[in-house]
C-alpha cells in the first residue's frame, strides 16, 4: 500500500512517474537493457540527457544566456563549487536563514570573506530579514541567498536586489513557483525533494560567470567544464537525470509552473488555514514569509507530539517528524503531494486534537 509520504527529502514522486520508470525499467525504448546499464554516450542516453536539459529550460523559461548543468554531490557540494567558481576578489555576501544558509556561509569562509550580512538567527530562523534594509558589501562577488528553508519552513516571497550577482540555493522549492531566472547569477538545487531521487543536483549559471574559477577550483566543480561537456564530462547520475525528465513531462502536462504554484499555494493554504484556527496546533513562521513547501507545526507538548507522528503513521501519513532544531512536526508538501494527501493530514489532525482535548 502506498502511503502519503511527507518527508522532507528524498522525498514522494509522481505515482505516474513511478509507473512509468516501472514500466520501462527492464527494457528501455526496446534497447533491450535498462537505462541504468546503458553507456551515457550512448545515443539513447544522451536523448535523455538533452530533453532534461530542454524541459528545465522550458519550465523555468530560463534565458540563452544561461547554463543547465546536471552535477553531484548534492547542494552541500554546491556549498563550496559556489565560491571557488565565483570568489574571486575573495568576498561575498551572505543572509543566513537557516541551517542550511549557514553551512553554505561557513563553507564559502574557508576560500575567502563570506560576510553575512543579515540572519534571522535571533528568533530562531522564524522569519526573513527585510531584503530592502539590508546593507550589501560594494565589493562582493556574489549574494548568497537559501529560496526555502526546509527545516524552518520560510521562503523568500520577494528576493534582494543586489548589484553583485545573485546566488540562490532553491533545492527545497525549485520549480513549486514562478521565478525570473535573469534576476539570479545562479541556482542551484538538490534534486531529491521537487525533481527526482537523490544523485542529480541542478546547477542554472549565466554564462557571463563561467570561467572566473579559482586556481584550487577541482575539475569536477568547474562549472565551464561542465557546461562545455553538457554535463557529460564524466559518468553522469544517469537514473536520477531520467527521473527528472520523466518528472519535468509530468510537470509540463500539468499546466507547468505557473499550474503547480496555484495548487501548491491552495495545498499550503488548506494547511496553514486549519493550523491557524486549531486550538491545538501552532506554526511559528512569520505570517507572510511561511513556505508552501516545508509546514512546521508543534502541539506544545513533546509527550503529544510523539504521540501524533505515532498515530498518524500508523494512518498511512508518514515521515511527518519535525527536525532536531525544531521539534514537533513538519508536513513537506513538494509538488508530488496530491490534494488529497493534504486533505487526509488535516482529516487526521482534527480527529487528533478532537481526542487529545
Ligand atoms: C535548502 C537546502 N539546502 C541544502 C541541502 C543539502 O542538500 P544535499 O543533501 O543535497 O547536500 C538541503 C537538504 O535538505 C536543503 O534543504
Amino acid at each position: 500500500m502506498r502511503v502519503f509520504n511527507f518527508a522532507a527529502g528524498p522525498s514522494t514522486l509522481p505515482l505516474d512517474v513511478l509507473k512509468q520508470a516501472q514500466s520501462e525499467f527492464l527494457d528501455y525504448q526496446n534497447s533491450g537493457m535498462s537505462i541504468s546499464e546503458m553507456s551515457h554516450r550512448s545515443k539513447t542516453f544522451m536523448a535523455v540527457n538533452d530533453e532534461a536539459n530542454a524541459l528545465l529550460r522550458e519550465l523555468m523559461s530560463i534565458p540563452s544566456d544561461y547554463s543547465v548543468l546536471f552535477v553531484q554531490g548534492g547542494a552541500s557540494q554546491q556549498f563550496a563549487s559556489v565560491p571557488l567558481n565565483l570568489m574571486t576578489s575573495g568576498k561575498a555576501d551572505y543572509i543566513v536563514t537557516g541551517n542550511f544558509a549557514g553551512k553554505a556561509q561557513q563553507e564559502a569562509q574557508k576560500y575567502g570573506n563570506a560576510k553575512i550580512v543579515a540572519s534571522s538567527k535571533d528568533k530562531n530562523f522564524t522569519y526573513i530579514p527585510d531584503v530592502d534594509s539590508i546593507e550589501f558589501s560594494s565589493d562582493a562577488d556574489y549574494v548568497h541567498i537559501t529560496s526555502n528553508n526546509t527545516i524552518f519552513g520560510t521562503r523568500y516571497t520577494k528576493f534582494p536586489k543586489t548589484k553583485a550577482p545573485l546566488v540562490a540555493d532553491m533545492s527545497s522549492n525549485i520549480l513549486s513557483e514562478e521565478v525570473n531566472v535573469s534576476d539570479f547569477g545562479l541556482i542551484y538545487a538538490g534534486a531529491q525533494k521537487n525533481i527526482a531521487p537523490a544523485g542529480v543536483t541542478i546547477v542554472i549559471v549565466k554564462n557571463d560567470l563561467l570561467g572566473k574559477q579559482l586556481d584550487i577550483c577541482p575539475t569536477m566543480l568547474n562549472y565551464q567544464i561542465q557546461a562545455k561537456n553538457d554535463s557529460l564530462y564524466n559518468t553522469p547520475p544517469c537514473f536520477p537525470i531520467y527521473i527528472s525528465m520523466l518528472v519535468f513531462r509530468w510537470l509540463k502536462n500539468l499546466g507547468g509552473v505557473k499550474a503547480i504554484q496555484e495548487i501548491n499555494e491552495y495545498k499550503a493554504g488548506l494547511l496553514y488555514d486549519f493550523i491557524d484556527n486549531s486550538s491545538l496546533y501552532k506554526n511559528f513562521v512569520n505570517k507572510k514569509d511561511r513556505s508552501i513547501m516545508n509546514v512546521p507545526f508543534v502541539t506544545g507538548s513533546e509527550e503529544l507530539d510523539a504521540k501524533f507522528i505515532k498515530e498518524a503513521t500508523a494512518n498511512g501519513l508518514v515521515s511527518l517528524k519535525g527536525h532536531r532544531l525544531v521539534g514537533g512536526m513538519r508536513a513537506s508538501i513538494y509538488n508530488a503531494m496530491p490534494v488529497e494527501g493534504v486533505k487526509a493530514l488535516i482529516e487526521f489532525m482534527k480527529k487528533f486534537e478532537l481526542e487529545n482535548k
